[in-house]
């Protein structure tokens, strides 16, 4: 499952949208059409679309024209400004943009294309490097015959392949540690059910899905060790901000003394954010909570609330596994040492 390919002049995309039914794929070829993507969650998962939008910028670039009034920096700044609202709360897009802006700006070269494909390219394989290392960082922490829930898609799907919180959980389950994985469902774009649950089947691995609500009566009657997750940004203090339901399911394993571990690189984590509180969340489309296939599922006149991640407190979370190692009971200058490596 490949969800990013550069393709010569083009970016081709799994179009997520369709899985599991269909295996369908999107073609970018300007930067308009890599907005659309990331917009209408063709691709998705913090970690693919600050992917995306580094090849959006070598699209862009590719799109200048030298007799525009502006310069090939202001082109490509514009551009990224437009990638970076296509979806406001995963850090990692900004990450990507700011990476590369930096590095058309200290440009030596004036071949700007090559150099900012080069650096997205690097972007793409480095994010899959840290896939695999989270996923050795993590797995250790996983104990014989644990059974764990995860949430949404934080698989190969959502980053460069293999997957943070499912990195963990693939490596785990090749040690031969995982009884069982359950994959909460993630209304209203159902990324667990659809997306989770087909990479765990692709790898043969365990998969029960439940529905969201379920969580609760899960972990009070069945022996449940870990809930693992992905994070779309973690703030400087150790909260972390994840797809809808995330905080519903630290407070559960809390009360039944399950642990909570977040797997997320470490261009997740947000240096200018102090706290969860501080950051913007995404509110989508109230249609997508009332029509199912296209079919109304709810009166046309009700209004619904359609916030699409939520924060976590870092006094939630048992342990944090980035690539760089893992933190245990995260806090700002837990955070600070491992970014910065100071306690200052
Ligand atoms: O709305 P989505 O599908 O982009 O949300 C994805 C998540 O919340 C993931 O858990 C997160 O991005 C981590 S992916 C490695």
């Amino acid at each position: 499952m490949e969800p990013i390919r550069w393709n010569e002049n083009e970016l081709i995309l799994l179009d997520q949208r369709e899985l599991p039914n269909k295996i369908c794929y999107v073609t970018c070829n300007n930067v308009s059409d890599v907005y659309n993507a990331i917009k209408k969650m063709i691709v998705r998962g913090a970690p693919a679309i600050g992917v995306t939008a580094a090849y959006g910028l070598v699209l862009a670039i590719k799109d200048y024209k030298q007799d525009k009034k502006e310069s090939e920096l202001e082109h490509l700044k514009k551009a990224a400004k437009m990638l970076a609202s296509s979806r406001p709360t995963a850090i990692n897009l900004k990450w990507a943009l700011s990476k590369m802006i930096f590095k058309a700006e200290n440009c030596a070269s004036d071949n700007l294309i090559d150099l900012l494909l080069n650096e997205a390219i690097s972007i793409h394989n480095s994010d899959l490097e840290g896939n695999y290392k989270m996923g050795g960082i993590g797995a250790k922490m996983i104990s014989p015959n644990s059974s764990v829930i995860t949430h949404c898609n934080a698989g190969a799907l959502a980053t460069s392949g293999y997957g943070t919180a499912l990195g963990v959980l693939r490596k785990a389950s090749q040690d031969g540690n995982i009884e069982k994985i359950y994959v909460t469902e993630t209304r209203p774009w159902l990324q667990g059910s659809r997306l989770t649950a087909s990479e765990l089947i692709y790898d043969k691995l365990s998969v029960t899905i439940v529905v969201d609500s379920a969580a609760g009566y899960l972990m009070s009657s069945e022996h449940i060790d870990w809930v693992i997750v992905g994070a779309d940004r973690v703030t400087m203090n150790g909260d972390v901000i994840n797809k809808i339901g995330t905080y519903n399911l630290a407070i559960i394993a809390k009360k039944h003394s399950v642990k909570f571990m977040v797997v997320a690189p470490t261009s997740t984590i947000d240096l200018a954010m102090e706290s969860g509180s501080d950051v913007s969340i995404e509110h989508r489309d109230e249609e997508e909570i009332k029509y199912f296939n296209n079919q109304l599922i709810a009166p046309k006149n009700a209004s619904a609330f359609n916030p699409v991640f939520d924060v976590t407190p870092n006094s939630l979370i048992d342990v944090l596994v980035t690539e760089k190692g893992a933190i245990l009971r995260p806090n700002d200058q837990k955070i600070r040492h491992l970014m910065l490596g100071s306690n200052i």
